[in-house]
């Protein structure tokens, strides 16, 4: 199978065999090894000098973790929202009692940082801003160092879903200067999913010991004293932890400069690719395209479904469909993680060939 989803992503061999290891003891010195250089691996990428937390969990838990540890009930947020993943962090925040002014674009659109700025001045008690770096549902990218730098100025809490982009696409949480930063085990990590990892800047930390969000399995202070010594507050997800350790080795072989130009090269092919196809690419200006993953609108009049299914069942790729309003709409190729041009290549061929078949039998 061609799996072009934008996550979960396929797994390279040597991950997959490594996943598949006998357990060990979490309490044992095996297990701290591993734990302590995954922890390091995560440093390394997410630019950290301090450690990166890990929850067992997926990507919307570690959404959660970065809430609940950081904020407390009647807290005012701004909730930035360019698609479905900036309506889930606004959610989650919501639900355990923020208080949310939302900044929505149009999907397809990124976030204008000035406007965030702008937002800011006009409502001091806006304590945090929550904003996705890269936004799955429509392959838009914010700016987000320019955001950063907007909300930096204003002294405010920046709370990022980097879910879909850190270890594809630069994100250095230190050099942006951002306070909470999540991401999930199944993207760009080359991993099954099961794992959340969640950065905290010292700010956060402070925040931390005011907030008074409920929270107890996801708790940040909790899963930091474990850390230190080189454990987790609750049985993890060891086999994933096996997984990131074997993908780290293979990270720190192609090097984080080689896996962002890889992940940039081929995000170039495929909107070029796409492009000659004469389909439309749903980002509106295509300096804010994801290299992670493009989302493409479907011709008018085309049966979406249909055209999944056959490109599934016939041809063994898997596209990823539309999501919310955009449902049955658009498609949307995930290249992320342990991926090639090759894979790009083929999946838009099959996109070629039944484009064309459909045209023909229109
Ligand atoms: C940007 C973004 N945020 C959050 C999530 C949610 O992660 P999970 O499905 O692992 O809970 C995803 C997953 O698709 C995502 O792409």
């Amino acid at each position: 199978m061609n799996l072009r989803i934008p996550g979960p992503t396929p797994c390279p061999e040597e991950v997959l065999q490594a996943t598949g290891r006998q357990m060990i003891n979490h309490r044992g010195p095996e297990f701290a090894g591993i734990l302590r250089r995954v922890t390091d691996g995560l440093n390394w990428v997410f630019g950290s000098s301090t450690d990166v937390l890990t929850f067992t969990t997926s990507g919307t838990g570690g959404l959660e973790a970065a809430i609940v540890n950081t904020l407390s009930p009647g807290d005012h947020v701004l909730a930035v929202s360019i698609g479905s993943f900036g309506d889930r962090i606004r959610s989650i925040a919501t639900t355990y009692g923020a208080r949310a002014t939302s900044y929505a674009v149009e999907w397809g659109e990124a976030a204008d940082p000035k406007e965030i700025g702008r937002l800011l001045d006009a409502d001091p008690t806006i304590k945090a801003v929550l904003v996705t770096h890269n936004e799955t549902s429509t392959g838009v990218t914010n700016p987000l160092e320019a955001i950063a730098r907007e909300v930096r100025a204003r002294d405010r809490l920046i709370i990022v879903d980097a879910v879909s982009s850190l270890s594809s696409v630069p994100c250095p949480v230190e050099r942006w200067d951002l306070d909470v930063v999540v991401s999930g085990s199944q993207k760009g990590w080359m991993a099954p999913p099961g794992l959340a990892f969640v950065y905290m800047s010292e700010r956060a930390w402070a925040a931390n010991a005011e907030a008074k969000m409920p929270r107890f399995y996801f708790d940040a202070g909790k899963t930091r004293e474990s850390l230190e010594k080189l454990q987790t507050p609750w049985t993890p997800a060891i086999s994933i932890f096996y997984s990131m350790d074997t993908a780290f080795e293979m990270m720190r072989a192609e090097g984080l400069e080689g896996v962002y130009t890889r992940h940039e090269a081929i995000a170039g092919y495929t909107r070029d690719r796409v492009k000659s196809l004469g389909l439309k690419l749903v980002p509106v200006d295509e300096k804010f395209a994801s290299n992670t993953v493009t989302a493409v609108w479907w011709p008018e009049g085309i049966d979406a479904k249909a055209l999944g299914k056959r490109a599934r069942e016939e041809f063994g790729v898997v596209l990823g469909g539309g999501q919310g309003k955009l449902d049955g709409k658009i498609f949307r190729v995930g290249h992320l993680g342990w991926v090639s041009k090759d894979d790009v290549v083929a999946a838009l061929d099959v996109v070629e060939r039944l484009l064309s078949e459909a045209k023909a039998t229109a």
